[in-house]
């Protein structure tokens, strides 16, 4: 049987994703990119902001269909807004037939199966756990060819509440990984020819500090990592500016593998909005640690994630937040429109900010990232990179030559062109020395140095 699975949402979702796929894929199963040929469709979903509950929406709209031509076809919804809406999602779309939530995803293999053999069955996996929700470590060739890089889950959930955040509701409470579970999967993706990890989590600065960690701090975990033999690059996210130690931003200066790259959510530049917000770092602490970032790594690449018009936001305090933004000079930036997420402190805070406020001070903090982008890609030029080649580009190729697209190690996406004749020497999960050549609003284009 062929199934299809659809993602929306952040890393962790398309970590779970990979890890059903590849379960499928041992337990006899093949995998389909086509929803049409599917005989099992699976939509993995996000909740953190509207739009993909919005998309699922949609994406569920649009295979019904395909249920009508077949009413065999098995659909299941996971993710984030399965946990939210439950068994609702049955009420509106009566044609599913499974819903998981989080931790219900080491379960779906087996689930899909009893599915199969049951017609009439219908089955949610919704409920917490009181452990770490341990899966199998499947690793699935086929499924690993093309992806020398790796997502590995060191923790699920999260502690903090921020007043917008709907993730620990749909996520649980923060349960971490056993240590040795974490290293065990690194090195057998190493050993099946992954060359870079991105170690995952909702805040990882507080790995370990739960009642399911084994001792084992972030920092000690990122060496421990580290040196698996044959792995190349290291990355993580996500990083909280409350829980980040020294300790850790000394290992970017450290540990050779591990890529100067960091991903540290601002959300707001005024201390008043990040009070409110619940965050527990004032503007200053965060520049702090700016600070140390770079003294300890000069090039590091630093992102962030924005949230503008946050209830009670005050012209005056989105001004900080562009003040911040200017004065960090953030290398990139994700930001986006506060929204209501139901059940949180936020959604009962007072005055809302009107829909075409938000509209504008996003653009207006939008324009002003572009340029530092631009500026921080800028610098790029003419530089040579190590990339790590992750696939072939999609754009139309030239006769004679191949198009790849890898990221340097800043985490950032280039694009080359190589001769066929080359193409021995240039595969995916190489690294090739590339020459920046040209910077585009958003990507970078070079050609390969020997
Ligand atoms: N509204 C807007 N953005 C949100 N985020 C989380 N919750 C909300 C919300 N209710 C953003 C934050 C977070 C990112 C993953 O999504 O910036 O870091
Ligand atoms: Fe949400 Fe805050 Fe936890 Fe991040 S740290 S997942 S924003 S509650």
């Amino acid at each position: 049987m062929k199934f299809f699975i659809r993602t929306f949402g952040c890393q962790m979702n398309v970590a779970d994703s990979f890890w059903i796929s590849s379960a499928l894929v041992s337990k006899g199963f093949e995998v389909t990119y086509q929803e049409k040929d599917a005989d099992i469709i699976l939509v993995n979903t996000c909740s953190v902001r509207k739009k993909p509950e919005e998309k699922l929406y949609s994406f569920l709209g649009r295979i019904y269909p395909y249920f009508k031509k077949n009413p065999e076809l098995i659909v299941g919804v996971g993710g984030c807004v399965a946990q939210q809406l439950g068994e609702k999602i049955w009420k509106k779309f009566p044609f599913v037939r499974l819903i998981f939530g989080t931790d219900g995803v080491p379960y779906v293999p087996q689930t899909i199966t009893k599915l199969i053999s049951t017609p009439s069955l219908k089955i949610s996996l919704l409920d917490f756990k009181d452990f770490y929700p341990e899966r199998d470590i499947v690793i699935e060739e086929e499924l690993l060819n093309n992806h020398p890089v790796a997502y590995v889950n060191i923790m699920q959930g999260c502690n903090n509440f921020c007043a917008y955040c709907i993730v620990p509701y749909t996520r649980g409470r923060q349960k971490s990984r056993h240590s040795e579970k974490v290293l065990e999967e690194c090195k057998r993706l190493v050993d099946a020819g992954v060359k870079e990890i991105m170690l995952l989590g909702q805040n990882v600065n507080s790995y370990g500090k739960d009642k399911y960690g084994d001792g084992v701090s972030f920092e000690d975990l990122l060496v421990k990592v580290s040196k698996i033999e044959g792995l190349k690059r290291i990355r993580f996210t996500t990083s909280h500016p409350k829980d980040i130690s020294d300790k850790l931003i000394e290992l970017f200066g450290k540990l050779d593998n591990l890529c100067p790259a960091i991903h540290l959510p601002l959300q707001a530049g005024s201390n008043r909005i990040l009070k409110l917000m619940g965050r527990k770092y004032l503007k200053e602490d965060y520049l702090r640690i700016i600070d140390k970032l770079r003294k300890v790594r000069e090039d590091i690449v630093i992102t962030t994630d924005l949230i503008v018009g946050f209830p009670g936001e005050r012209e005056e305090d989105f001004r900080e937040t562009l003040d911040m933004v200017k004065r960090v000079e953030f290398d990139s930036s994700f930001s986006f429109k506060y929204s209501d997420r139901p059940g949180t402190r936020a959604e009962k805070m007072e005055p809302k900010v009107p829909e075409e406020v938000k509209s504008k001070r996003l653009k207006e903090l939008q324009n002003i990232q572009d340029e530092l982008t631009l500026k921080s890609m800028n610098k790029l030029h003419n530089q040579t990179v190590e990339v790590l080649v992750e696939g072939r580009s999609s754009k139309q190729l030239k006769k004679g030559v191949v198009s790849f697209r890898g990221r340097e190690p800043g985490g950032r996406v280039v694009n080359f062109l190589v001769n066929k004749e080359m193409v021995p020497s240039v595969f995916i999960g190489s690294i090739v020395n590339i020459k920046i050549t040209e910077v585009k609003k958003h990507s970078l284009f070079g050609e390969v140095r020997k």
